[in-house]
This record gives structure tokens, sequence and C-alpha cells, in this order.
């Protein structure tokens, strides 16, 4: 699969998640074997001002690679210059969100708040476009209001604007993250542009992914949500679109994984810090398995990376004498 100029060892993408797809987790989606990584969303004024916090958004790794970097803003001038920087870091994609509902971003403008302004939206895009060499991509939503109606012509603009793929999360604005995804709507577009589309809403399992592919002909695949927790769902998805035999994430290696997350946000953003962040983070990961409610109550006081091992050590060895812990993906 190609976007632009490059090349994807395949066509399933983890998705945009703030305050989540950071540097360690997309390296497990990575390691789960997924064709592309995006970057939460960074915010286009944040780095122009060139804010630490907001630059450090851009730091990445080869393991990573290729890494898709989504920026917001409203502001063409601005929204180019950031699309620079991201080139800059080493970026292989820049990505714009069209998407994100959250009432901060919208009230500026940004998100998914530019499908009510396909004018600025189109100086926005052409902007960026003429300020970057690496292929550029959007991320969108339906539309605006309840009727949806916007995607199809913003999906053209985009295309005849020099944007290289489109990935569209089938619900409206009001809608959020209510109802079900209309994925006829990924296959109206599909019908539309001849960039490639990206297919995203509601796979929880590597069917969906495989049911998306079939009812819409997207070029690729998205996962959001399903990914928190489980990254291991790349790799079943992937051997579902290959027609092979899906593989199982057994107890060991579920716990290899809540290992590395863990050592990997040490290394990334200090002790401190990643205790304070893996309190809550390390719970995703252990959901729906025996005696979850002790592990959560436990990890939820961690101050330290040697403590934090020990609870993930004796809750493990737990399960593993009691036996029983179904395997993912049977
Ligand atoms: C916690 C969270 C954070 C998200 N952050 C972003 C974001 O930064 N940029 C974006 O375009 N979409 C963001 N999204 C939307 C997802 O990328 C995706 O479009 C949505 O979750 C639907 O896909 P799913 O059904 O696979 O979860 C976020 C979603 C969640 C749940």
């Amino acid at each position: 699969m190609k976007i632009g100029s490059l090349t994807l060892d395949n066509n399933v993408i983890l998705a945009p998640l703030a305050g989540i797809s950071n540097l360690p987790f997309r390296i497990l989606a990575k390691e789960a074997g997924c064709g592309l990584v995006c970057s939460e969303m960074v915010s286009a004024n944040g780095l122009v001002r060139k804010s630490k916090k907001t630059n450090q958004l851009l730091d990445s790794l080869p393991a990573e690679k290729p890494l898709s970097v989504q920026i917001f803003g409203s502001d063409p001038a601005v929204m180019a210059e950031a699309a620079k920087i991201v080139e800059a870091s080493g970026a292989d994609i820049v990505d714009v969100n069209f998407g994100c509902s959250v009432k901060k971003v919208i009230k500026t403008g940004s998100g998914v708040a530019l499908m009510k302004t396909p004018e600025q939206s189109e100086a926005l895009l052409k902007a960026v476009r003429k300020s970057i060499r690496i292929p550029l991509t959007i991320k969108m939503r339906t539309g605006w209001d309840k009727s949806g109606t916007q995607a199809v012509g913003l999906a053209e603009m985009a295309e005849a604007c020099g944007v290289d793929a489109i990935a569209v999360h089938p619900r409206t604005a009001t809608q959020g993250f209510a109802g079900q995804a209309d994925w006829s709507i990924i296959a109206a577009i599909k019908e539309r542009v001849n960039i490639p589309v990206i297919g995203n809403g509601d796979i929880f399992a590597a069917e969906d992914a495989v049911k998306m592919q079939q009812e819409t002909s997207c070029d690729a695949v998205m996962v959001g949500r399903k990914a928190i927790g489980s990254p291991w769902i790349f790799s079943q998805v992937l051997a579902r679109i290959k027609g092979e035999k899906m593989p199982s994430v057994d107890l060991g290696q579920r716990f290899a994984i809540i290992k590395r997350y863990l050592q990997r946000s040490v290394r990334y953003v200090g002790e401190e810090q990643a205790c304070r962040m893996m309190r809550s983070r390390l719970c995703w990961f252990v959901k729906g398995l025996p005696h979850s409610s002790q592990f959560r109550r436990s990890i939820n006081h961690i101050s330290s990376e040697i403590e934090a091992l020990e609870i993930i050590a004796d809750y493990q060895q737990r399960l593993a004498q009691e036996g029983g812990v179904p395997l993912s993906g049977e």
C-alpha cells in the first residue's frame, strides 16, 4: 500500500489517540505488526510557539517507523509552518485533524469545525501542501451537523489540493462516539476519489476489519479504541486479512507486553512521571482478567518501576497458578 511516495509494509494502521498514542505505545503497536503508527494530535500553535511540551510529542525512534504526525489548528499560515516543523523532525507523513469534536478544539475553528468552513479548509490544505514534500493526509468525520453530508465533498476537495490519503471515522461531530459508525460513507468516499481511503470506526475484532474492507473497499483499516489495552489486535487483524490463522496471545505474552510498556515509559518520560501515567494505563491490559480489580488497586499506588514490576509479577504468578485464563484471540 502506498501513501504518496511512501510504501507501507501493510494496510493496518494505529489511529491517532490523544493522551495514548505516545512513543512507547506506538512501539507496542508496531511490534504487533502495524503498518503505520500515528501520533496523538499535536497543536500547530504549540509547535510554532516552540512549546517544549508540544515539541516533545514529535519524539520518535527508528523502531516505530513509518510515523504519521497529526497536527490540529485552523490558521493556514500557522498550519503550514507547523507542518514544516513536523517534516524537519523526521516524520514520514503530516496528517491534518478534521475530526476532533472536543469543545476546546472546535471553539478555535479546528478539528471537525473545519468541516463547516470549506473555503478556509481549502486554503489550509493548499498552504500545508506547499510547505512540505512528505505525504499529506487528513482524518475526518462524516460531517459537522447531523446530516453528515460534508464528508464526500471534503474528500474531493482534499484530493484536488494534493492530499495523498484520507482516513474516515464515519460519525458526525454531534455523535461523538455514540451510535454506530456509518461505514457506507467510507464506501461513498472510496467511489469518488482516486487516493487511498483509510476506513476507521468500530473495529473491535479482526473479523470487523475484514468486514469493513468487504463492505467499503477501503484501502486500509485504522484501529483506535480496541488497541488501547490490546495492541496485539494488529497481529490478529493482519492475519485475518491475509487469510492466515489468527495468533492468540497467552498470559506470558500479555505480561511481557505490559512490562515492556512500563519500562519504555520509564525510559521515555522518567520514573516519576511514568509511574503516575502507568497507574491507570497498566489496568487497560488486564481488563476482564480474574482479580483485575485487586491488581488495579495495587497498581494505583506505584511510585517506582521496581514496585510496579513486583505487582505485575505477583499478579501474573497468581493467574498462572490458578490457570484457566483464556487466550486472547480464541
Ligand atoms: C482517547 C481517544 C483519543 C483520541 N484522539 C484522537 C486524536 O488525537 N486525533 C484524531 O484524529 N482522533 C482521535 N481519536 C479518534 C480515533 O482516532 C478514532 O477515530 C475513533 O476512536 C474511532 O475509531 P475506533 O472505533 O477504532 O476507536 C481519539 C479517540 C479516543 C477514544
